[in-house]
């Protein structure tokens, strides 16, 4: 059994400690009321364990393509984008037209990728009503990087009631490329489309190795844009390439510790900064329900059978951020029992997130990272979700974690076995 000893520290100096087993989400110390919830165990994958797909999936990703006008510092698809088909608006068709011969239901959500999406603008437009159509239940949402938009796509995302996620890293947005804040052309649009519809459109930041400071990148979008816009945050860099590596993902030892402080801080201040509450929320209830790890899927929930991505020519992949010509093809809609997740690792194939106190939270990071690109992810991962945890844990008691160590827990007190992790 994993148990975890949260060692807190009171305004008074004194000590306190808080059992925490991640695996069973029991904890001991947190004032939490305890109301059992029911958790089914979730398929885990591996490479040599693969995991088909749904014909009824929950989630329907469609990559437009990879192409994109921006070259961000740390784009998670630039390694890929060799590997992606390259499709015409006579595939829209084709797919459109073989929609019935492999999805069954409506999926919940309709998420349309690229690249960058608008640059497939066409393909929109013919997609997305015909889509609507068929799936009239269905939600759809596009991630932007926000530099093309204009009063035809304004009008056309309110008509479809799309959700638009602009990525925009505030002080940070130079490592992606220019500022389509600073082009009165493109900001103009992008205003308009936060004032006519502000519960759906909200922009998202990455936080970097050189921009991790909360507090700057809140008071830099209230004085560039407005107090009350939402930023939410896409999280923390993982590592694609060895560019980002050696640069926007790198953290030293001393900015993954003010990653952590950062994120704690803010979530003091305001307990649902940047929208991260729910994650707290999620992290209370996985306390007061007690969910088991089994019930828990990978972050990005790629790994379920009910969330598909696929491109305009029926491959299946990975994810969204994949190409279908290499290594990340899965599989090809026509024959869809063929289709066969061999691509990934859930997180209980890892020995670090098996003894790790955040799994909970964060859930094993990118599913297909290995070696060094998947060790500098997790620990960008771990600091990120450690300052969630310390500010769930400081929300209920006040205290700040100051220590977490392994313990056995076998009766009172707990003997420690290994140092400080
Ligand atoms: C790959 S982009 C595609 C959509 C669009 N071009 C955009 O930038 O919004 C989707 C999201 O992935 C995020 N992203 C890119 N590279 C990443 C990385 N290395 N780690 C984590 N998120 C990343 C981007 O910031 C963006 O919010
Ligand atoms: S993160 Fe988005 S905008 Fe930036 S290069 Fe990648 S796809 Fe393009
Ligand atoms: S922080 Fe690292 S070890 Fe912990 S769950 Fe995430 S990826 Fe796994």
């Amino acid at each position: 059994m994993t148990w975890f000893d949260l060692t807190l520290e009171a305004r008074d100096g004194s000590r306190h400690v808080v059992r925490y087993n991640p695996h069973t989400s029991e904890c001991e110390g947190l004032s939490l009321p305890f109301s059992p919830g029911k958790f089914v165990a979730v398929p885990r994958v591996a490479k040599d364990r693969p995991l088909g797909k749904s014909r009824a999936p929950r989630i329907l990703k469609i990559q437009l393509g990879l192409s994109c006008n921006y070259a961000c510092a740390y784009c998670n698809q630039a390694v890929q984008i060799g590997d992606a088909t390259v499709s015409k608006l006579a595939d829209v068709e084709a797919f459109l037209a073989g929609l019935n011969g492999w999805i069954e239901g409506a999926p919940e959500r309709i998420e349309l990728w690229g690249g960058e999406p608008f640059l497939y603008w066409a393909k929109i437009k013919r997609l997305v009503p015909a889509l609507a159509a068929r799936f009239p239940t269905a939600a759809f949402s596009i991630i932007t990087n926000g530099s093309l938009l204009d009063r035809e796509k304004i009008d056309f995302i309110a008509q479809y009631d799309i959700a638009v996620g602009i990525s925009h890293d505030g002080p940070g947005q130079y490592l992606r490329g220019p500022d389509p804040l600073d082009d009165p052309g493109k900001r103009r649009w992008i205003v308009a489309l936060l004032a006519e519809r502000p519960d759906k459109t909200g922009f998202n930041a990455l936080l970097t190795r050189q921009h991790h400071d909360l507090r700057a990148l809140k008071a830099w979008f209230a004085e560039e844009v407005g107090p009350d816009i939402f930023v939410g945050l896409e999280g923390v860099v993982n590592v694609y390439d060895a560019a980002t590596a050696l640069g926007t993902g790198r953290f030293e030892p001393a900015e993954l510790n003010s990653l952590t402080r950062s994120i704690f801080e803010a979530l003091v201040e305001d307990p649902n900064a940047f929208g991260l509450g729910e994650r707290i929320n999620e992290f209370y209830s996985s306390i007061q329900r007690r969910r088991p790890i089994e019930a828990l899927g990978q972050k990005c929930g790629m790994d379920s059978p009910d969330a598909i991505a696929v491109d305009l020519r029926g491959n299946v992949m990975t994810c969204q951020n994949t190409g279908a010509k290499g290594g990340h093809k899965i599989g090809h809609v026509a024959e869809f029992d063929a289709i066969a997740l061999d691509t990934a690792t859930h997180f209980a194939f890892r020995e670090e997130c098996m003894s790790c106190p955040v799994v909970q939270l964060c859930k094993g990071s990118c599913m297909f990272l290995e070696g060094e690109f998947f060790k500098q992810s997790c620990a960008n991962e771990f600091a990120f979700n450690f300052g969630v945890m310390m500010a769930a844990v400081w929300h209920l008691t006040g205290m700040v974690v100051v220590g977490v160590s392994k313990s056995i827990k076998i009766s009172n007190p707990p003997q420690t076995l290994s140092a400080e992790c």
